[in-house]
C-alpha cells in the first residue's frame, strides 16, 4: 500500500485541478454506518431500504405522512439519523480539508448528507445527495437551515406555500439542477479524481468518473466523438474493489481505510512538495 500512497502523492503533486468524490465509507470511522458494506444500513435492514425507495413518492402524495415517517424513524435507519447528529469528522475528512488548504484539492463532491466535510474545514463541498441539516422547497428551490424552520405544524411550508422536505435526495428524486451542473463542470475540468469510500453503484453520481475520463455522460459510442481526456488520473481509496476498479475506469485502488490512507497521503505529499 505504501508504494501506491507514494504514487498517489506524486500524482496529486503533479495535478493542476484535483477533486475528490466521497461516499458513506468516509464516515464509517465517525460512527455512521455505510449502506452496502458488511454492516451497512441496507445490508442489515432490507425493509429500511425498501421504505427509503418509497419516501419521495410518499412526500409527493402525503407530505404530512412523509414528515411523520421521517421524524419517527425507527430501527437501524432511525438510529442512522441519530448517529449523524452525534458524529464528528474523522482523520479522513481532515486530510481532504488539508489537501484543499494546500491548494491541491479544489472541490469535494460528496454523496454524504452528514455535513462532516464542512465541519472538518473543507470549504468547496457539493452535497450531491443534499444535507440532513437543511430543508428544501421543490417548487421554488429555496433552502432553509433545519433549525430555522418550526416543525410545530406538519408539513412545514415554504414562504411560497409549498410543503418543505428534508434537503436529502431520496431514491427516484431528481438531483437538484444546480448541483448536477456544478458537479459535471468540476468533473469535466479535473485532471485528478480521488474517489473515497463509495461503492460507485448509485447513478448519476457514479457517472462522474466517466465525465472526468471522457468529458461527457453520453454513452461510450458518442464519446469517441467527444474524445478521451488525455492525462486524467482516477484514484480510488476504498475498503474493497468497486465496479470502477473492475471496469478499469479507475487507474488504481489504494485498498484500506480512508481514515488511515488519506492522512498518510497528506504526509507523503508534504515530503514530495
Ligand atoms: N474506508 C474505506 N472504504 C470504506 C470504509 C472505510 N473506513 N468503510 C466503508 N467503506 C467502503 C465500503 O466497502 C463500500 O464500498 O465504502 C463503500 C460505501 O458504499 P455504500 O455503503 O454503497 O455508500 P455510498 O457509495 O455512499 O452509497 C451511495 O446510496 O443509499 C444511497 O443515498 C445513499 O448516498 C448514498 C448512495
Amino acid at each position: 500500500m505504501e508504494d501506491l500512497i507514494k504514487r498517489a502523492a506524486k500524482d496529486l503533486a503533479a495535478s493542476k485541478y484535483a477533486i475528490a468524490l466521497t461516499g458513506a465509507g468516509m464516515s464509517t470511522e465517525s460512527g455512521i454506518p455505510d449502506f452496502r458494506g458488511p454492516k451497512g444500513v441496507w445490508t442489515t435492514n432490507r425493509e429500511a431500504e425498501a421504505t427509503a425507495h418509497r419516501r419521495y413518492s410518499l412526500f409527493l402524495q402525503d407530505p404530512r405522512a412523509y414528515w411523520e415517517d421521517m421524524l419517527g424513524l425507527k430501527g437501524a435507519y432511525g438510529t442512522f439519523y441519530e448517529e449523524i447528529r452525534q458524529a464528528r469528522p474523522n482523520a479522513g475528512h481532515y486530510a481532504l480539508a488539508e489537501l484543499e488548504s494546500l491548494g491541491i484539492l479544489k472541490c469535494v463532491i460528496t454523496q454524504n448528507i452528514d455535513g462532516l466535510h464542512e465541519q472538518a474545514g473543507s470549504r468547496r463541498v457539493l452535497e450531491y445527495h443534499g444535507s440532513i441539516r437543511a430543508l428544501r422547497c421543490l417548487a421554488c428551490g429555496s433552502r432553509f437551515a433545519r433549525e430555522e424552520v418550526s416543525l410545530e405544524e406538519l408539513p412545514p411550508r415554504c414562504r411560497c406555500g409549498f410543503p418543505l422536505k428534508y434537503d436529502v435526495v431520496h431514491f427516484q428524486e431528481p438531483i437538484p439542477a444546480d448541483v448536477i451542473r456544478e458537479s459535471e463542470r468540476e468533473a469535466s475540468r479535473c485532471d485528478l479524481m480521488l474517489i473515497c469510500g463509495t461503492s460507485a453503484v448509485v447513478y448519476p453520481f457514479a457517472d462522474l468518473p466517466r465525465v472526468a475520463r471522457f468529458g461527457s455522460r453520453r454513452p461510450v459510442a458518442d464519446i469517441d466523438v467527444v474524445g478521451h481526456r488525455a492525462g486524467v488520473k482516477i484514484v480510488e481509496v476504498n475498503a474493497e474493489e468497486t465496479p470502477l476498479t473492475h471496469g478499469g475506469m479507475s487507474d488504481y485502488l489504494i485498498r484500506g481505510k480512508t481514515g488511515e490512507i488519506l492522512p498518510a497521503l497528506c504526509e507523503a505529499l508534504h515530503h514530495s512538495l
